[in-house]
Order: C-alpha cells, then sequence, then structure tokens
C-alpha cells in the first residue's frame, strides 16, 4: 500500500483573526507566520500601511490610546470578517523611568493603552464569539507581570492587571466553547524598547537597569518563536490557560524559583539581577 504524505498543514481549517500590533515584533511575526499558514489576518497598527503587505492579511488603523473608536473598528472589521476564530491582544507599549516622574496623564494614557483598551476588546470579542459560542482569545501580557523590571512600574502594573483580569475572566466563563488564554512573553528580540518612552537622568541606578533591559533585550529569543506557538495554539483542541514563552532562564527557571520565595528574597533577587 502506498500511503501517500500529507502536505504541511492538511487537516488544518483557515482561521480569522483579528491581530492589534502586527506592524512590529511579535505582532508582525505572527501576522507572516499565521499567513504563511494560509490564515486570514486583520492585522491592525496606529498607521494602518505599517502593517506588512502579505497573503490574506487586512490592513486596519486602531489606536489603543483612542477609547471612543475601538468599538467600531472592531465591529467593522468582524462584519467584513463574518466572525473572527482568534483575537489576539497584543499591541503595546512601556514607560522607563523612575515612578514618580511619570505624570499623570501619561500614566492614564499608559492604563488606557496596556489595560483599558485591551479590556474594551477582549469584551468586544467574548460578546461577538458568545453569539456563535465558539473561538480563542489570546491576551499578551508579559513576565514582568510577575518578575517586574525596575523603572517600568505602570508598565509591570498594567501587564499584572491585564494578567489578572484574563484569569478572572477564565473564572467566569461558563464552559470551554471560548478558550481564553493569557500568553506571557520573557524579553523577546523586538523593537520595543526603542519605542519606549524613556526618562534621561543621571542617574547610575537607572542608567544600570537600562544596560540590562537593553542587554537582555538584544540576546533574547525571536519573535518568531512566539508566532511558532501562536500559530500551534490556534488548532489546539484544549489550549493552556497561561504560556510563558521566551529563554529557557527567563521563561522557566525563574518564574519557578520565584514563586517559592519570601517577598524580602525577590527584592533582593531582582536588585542582584539589575545590579540595583
Ligand atoms: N518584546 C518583549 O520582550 C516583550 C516581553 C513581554 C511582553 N511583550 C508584549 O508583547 C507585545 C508586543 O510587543 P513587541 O515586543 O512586539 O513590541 P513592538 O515591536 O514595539 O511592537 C508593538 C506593536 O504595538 C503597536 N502599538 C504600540 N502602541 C500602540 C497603540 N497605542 N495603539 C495600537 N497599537 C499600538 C505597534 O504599532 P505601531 O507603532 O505601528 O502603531 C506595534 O505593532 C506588547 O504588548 C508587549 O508589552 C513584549
Amino acid at each position: 500500500m502506498v500511503v501517500v504524505p500529507l502536505p504541511p498543514g492538511a487537516g488544518r481549517t483557515m482561521k480569522k483573526i483579528f491581530l492589534t500590533g502586527a506592524s512590529s515584533g511579535i505582532g508582525r511575526a505572527i501576522a507572516e507566520a499565521a499567513s504563511a499558514a494560509g490564515h486570514e489576518i486583520w492585522g491592525t497598527a496606529r498607521k494602518a500601511e505599517r502593517v506588512p503587505i502579505l497573503p490574506g492579511v487586512h490592513r486596519l488603523a486602531l489606536d489603543l490610546a483612542e477609547r471612543e473608536s475601538l468599538g467600531e473598528i472592531f465591529r467593522a472589521a468582524w462584519r467584513e470578517a463574518e466572525g473572527f476564530d482568534v483575537v489576539i491582544n497584543n499591541a503595546g507599549s512601556g514607560y522607563f523611568g523612575p515612578a514618580e516622574s511619570l505624570p499623570p496623564a501619561e500614566l492614564a494614557r499608559h492604563f488606557q493603552v496596556l489595560v483599558f483598551g485591551q479590556i474594551e476588546l477582549l469584551h468586544l470579542a467574548l460578546a461577538a464569539m458568545g453569539e456563535e459560542e465558539r473561538g480563542l482569545i489570546i491576551n499578551v501580557s508579559s513576565l514582568a507581570s510577575r518578575l517586574p523590571v525596575p523603572f517600568m512600574a505602570a508598565y509591570n502594573a498594567a501587564k499584572a492587571a491585564l494578567a489578572l483580569y484574563t484569569m478572572s475572566l477564565q473564572l467566569e466563563l461558563p464552559n470551554d466553547k471560548i478558550r481564553l488564554v493569557d500568553l506571557q512573553p520573557a524579553d523577546i528580540k523586538t523593537h520595543f524598547n526603542d519605542a519606549i518612552a524613556r526618562v534621561e537622568r543621571n542617574d547610575p541606578r537607572l542608567a544600570r537597569t537600562w544596560q540590562a533591559v537593553d542587554h537582555n533585550m538584544k540576546t533574547a529569543p525571536p519573535p518568531e518563536l512566539v508566532a511558532r506557538h501562536v500559530v500551534r495554539l490556534m488548532d489546539a483542541p484544549n489550549p493552556p490557560p497561561r504560556i510563558m514563552l521566551g529563554g529557557f532562564f527567563q521563561a522557566s527557571v525563574a518564574p519557578l524559583i520565584f514563586r517559592f520565595l519570601p517577598q524580602r528574597l525577590r527584592l533582593w533577587g531582582l536588585r542582584q539581577y539589575y545590579r540595583i
């Protein structure tokens, strides 16, 4: 008997995906991998033309800071796609500087982009998917939600809020028809640090932390690592509620050790790690 091997991807159904932050880094890598796998993607960035031109990719403008427009943009995309199988809340940016240097308006903007905007899209996706009783939502939070980075208080707190909101909704969902995944990347080599709003000060602790943050990012695994996992998650019958991705030490060893340490030792360990 001759067995003809199945082509790669055979048996997999084509998915319709809504993906924020598709113009750069992790989001761009997901768009590329999903496009290569034959899926159709509605990819967003603040300027639509920054989203790459790829087979199956629809380019959309969406700014998480502009609250009023989010519902309209999502619903219009949903109608055009006739529903999404997967919604990926990935877009985000950071602020680096002493917490007290962050002006209240900037703090509010940060939480709008990293928390309230994400939650609004999450609610829109849940409501729309609820009617069809199926779907997968992936929220990209961060390992910083558990292992905070010094001088990134607003970012760490915002990611922790998103992670716990995701976990709370996982408790609320009545069944497994809609899946919700909290994806927590460790350092991944992207342009994230280039886009960070950064306070310049003559402070050696700030300088040393930035050196470590910059070094970690430059030596981190590429965003394709995350993209490969995300494309696999789309076909997983039972995706994990939380997944950490990155280098072995950051994504596997550090969180495990951290879990068992008393808070005083955690703070000491993080200060050692960042040499502050
Ligand atoms: N890289 C890491 O080490 C790492 C680690 C943990 C978690 N993460 C998280 O992973 C996600 C992706 O980050 P990345 O590393 O891929 O960074 P990136 O290369 O800077 O990409 C960020 C994406 O978010 C979009 N974006 C930024 N601000 C936005 C806003 N106000 N409204 C809508 N879109 C906005 C950007 O699009 P435009 O600028 O074109 O609008 C871009 O597509 C973020 O949520 C980040 O917090 C990253």
